[in-house]
């Protein structure tokens, strides 16, 4: 066992013990390293000032993910490589980025510029490994501000910024890989990850089990510690003085539940998704499966927030405002649970008792979520309602997915957020759907069921009328939507 986290800094490899483990590492970045490039500006993961590149191995080989350093701790980046700004310079000069920033005058104060950096490099990087050869064409614009979401300045103006990212040389960057040499790494993070870590200072513990085994034995040993995954629920509230954690179990090094694997059943797709996959990777497995849930993954965060979240995260926290969860309440998902007795599934419509509990048991951990991918027969529209499109939280979500024959609507699945305390599968608009023609009447009818049927709170995202009247709305929508597509389809 060993008492101590493992992490490589720009190729170094640092030794994290005592106060530095229970810190968001941009601490240990900018106070011990002296890495001060990396800057702090929000603490929430909201502004991207802290944006550094995180690289993990994956197979044979480190993959590097721009994520927001300080709702990351100490013990959740063992066993990997942090590269900061100060990290990208090759022979003293900037990179192709840098000098793009500095030409296209992407500056005022500079306090968002090393953030910028590191997420317009992760831009070029993705292309890079994505074709599996030097991007050599520019980025197009929509890349620029995709992968800039995540990432807020109060004095430039954005203008400057996405023009120098249009600007950049990118066949001539030099790429992760080739400032930091991997085979050495790569063979101490196989070490490391194989031993067990648990460290313990001023009355805290982080556990970090190498193994399935080891994660179950740990959960009912510890059945008061917090599981910790991607962290971007957990870290903020820890942040922001929220929560204390006296345990933590970190997850990062369980390789069983880093998997995603499909499967058919009953003529349908299946796909099992491990507790330790990212939001991104998740993405790009079901990239350009369904329209709906591209948007979905789009809407979500930003590209940081996608690379540290997990799904099951997602689903842990029971936040009736989360986005992910109305899709798999239509596509009834099931969650797979594992604790000293074995594995069970539980459905995801009883997997939450309340606002914010679980039916999971104090020694069970999430194992997986399975569920199902529309099929071609399913029409499918997922929708989040937010004050702005990106990195908001909402203040309502909705699923529907239908199946018609003809005219006649013969299935119906609703999901509503937002509006109780869970997520709710809306049974009595179910009822009333099913077998009801396709028709504007039929959804507007559909959208009083729902509003009468629900008595949402009103909070800073939205008041009770306003959540009521979007519950009824967004049937019409649906309808007006659906039958906008098959009349383009016809065309
Ligand atoms: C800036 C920002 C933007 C965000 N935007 C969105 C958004 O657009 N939409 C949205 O829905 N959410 C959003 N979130 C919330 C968050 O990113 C997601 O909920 C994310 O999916 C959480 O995953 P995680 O791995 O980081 O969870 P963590 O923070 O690690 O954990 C969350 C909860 O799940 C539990 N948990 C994690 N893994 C397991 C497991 N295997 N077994 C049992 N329990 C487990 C933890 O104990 C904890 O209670 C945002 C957060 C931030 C900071
Ligand atoms: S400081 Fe704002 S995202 Fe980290
Ligand atoms: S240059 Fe000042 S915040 Fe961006």
């Amino acid at each position: 066992m060993r008492d101590y986290i493992d992490v490589f800094i720009n190729g170094r490899e640092h030794k994290l013990k005592g106060e530095a483990v229970f810190q968001p590492i941009t601490d240990y970045l900018r106070y011990d390293a002296s890495l001060c490039g990396t800057k702090v500006v929000c603490a929430e993961g909201d502004c991207g000032a802290c944006t550094v590149m995180l690289g993990r191995l994956v197979e044979d080989e480190i993959e590097y993910k721009p994520v927001n350093a300080c709702i990351l701790y100490g013990y959740q980046v063992d066993a990997c490589h942090i590269v900061t700004v100060e990290g990208l310079k090759k022979d003293g000069a900037l990179n192709r980025v840098q000098e793009a920033m500095v030409e296209c005058h992407g500056a005022q104060c500079g306090y968002c510029t090393p953030g910028f950096i590191m997420a317009m490099t992760a831009i070029f990087d993705k292309c890079s490994q994505d074709s599996g050869s030097a991007c050599a064409e520019s980025c197009s614009e929509k890349m620029v501000r995709d992968g800039l979401v995540g990432n807020l300045c109060r004095c430039t103006g954005y203008e400057a910024i996405v023009k120098a990212g249009l600007e950049v040389d990118a066949a001539a960057l030099v790429s992760f890989r080739d400032l930091f040499p991997e085979e050495n790494m790569i063979e101490r993070f196989r070490e490391l990850a194989a031993v067990r870590a648990e460290i313990k200072h001023d009355g805290k513990m982080a556990i970090l089990p190498s193994s399935l085994p080891e994660l179950v034995e740990a959960r009912s040993g510890y059945p008061q510690a917090r599981i910790v995954s991607g962290g971007t629920d957990l870290s903020v509230q820890l942040n922001k003085g929220m929560i204390e954690i006296e345990t933590m179990i970190s997850i990062s090094n369980v390789d069983e539940l880093d998997y995603i694997s499909g499967s058919e059943k009953a003529g349908r797709e299946i796909v099992e998704v491990g507790g330790r996959v990212s939001l991104a990777e998740l993405e790009s497995y079901l990239l350009k499966r369904h329209g709906d849930l591209d948007y979905i993954f789009w809407v979500f965060g930003s590209p940081q927030i996608r690379n540290s979240g997990t799904l099951v995260g997602n689903i842990a926290n029971a936040s009736p405002i989360a986005d992910t969860p109305p899709y798999l309440f239509v596509m009834d998902a099931e969650i797979i649970a594992i604790g000293p007795k074995g594995e069970r599934c539980i459905p995801i419509t009883e997997f939450y008792s309340g606002y914010k509990t679980l039916t999971l048991a104090k020694d069970e951990v999430i194992k997986a979520i399975r569920f199902a991918l529309p099929g071609p027969a399913d029409i499918l529209k997922l929708y989040k309602i937010s004050r702005r499109q990106h990195l908001d939280i909402s203040a309502f979500t909705a699923a529907i997915r239908l199946k018609r024959e003809g005219e006649k609507i013969v299935e119906a699945a609703v999901a509503y957020g937002g509006v109780a305390a869970t997520v709710l599968r809306m049974k009595e608009v179910e009822e009333f759907l099913k077998d009801k023609p396709y028709s504007l009447e039929t959804f507007e009818e559909a959208g009083r069921i729902a509003a009468d049927s629900i008595k949402p709170l009103s909070d800073v995202r939205g008041s009770s009328p306003y959540r009521s009247q979007l519950a009824e709305n967004i049937m019409a929508k649906f309808y007006y939507e659906t039958a906008r597509e098959e009349e383009l389809a016809c065309l």
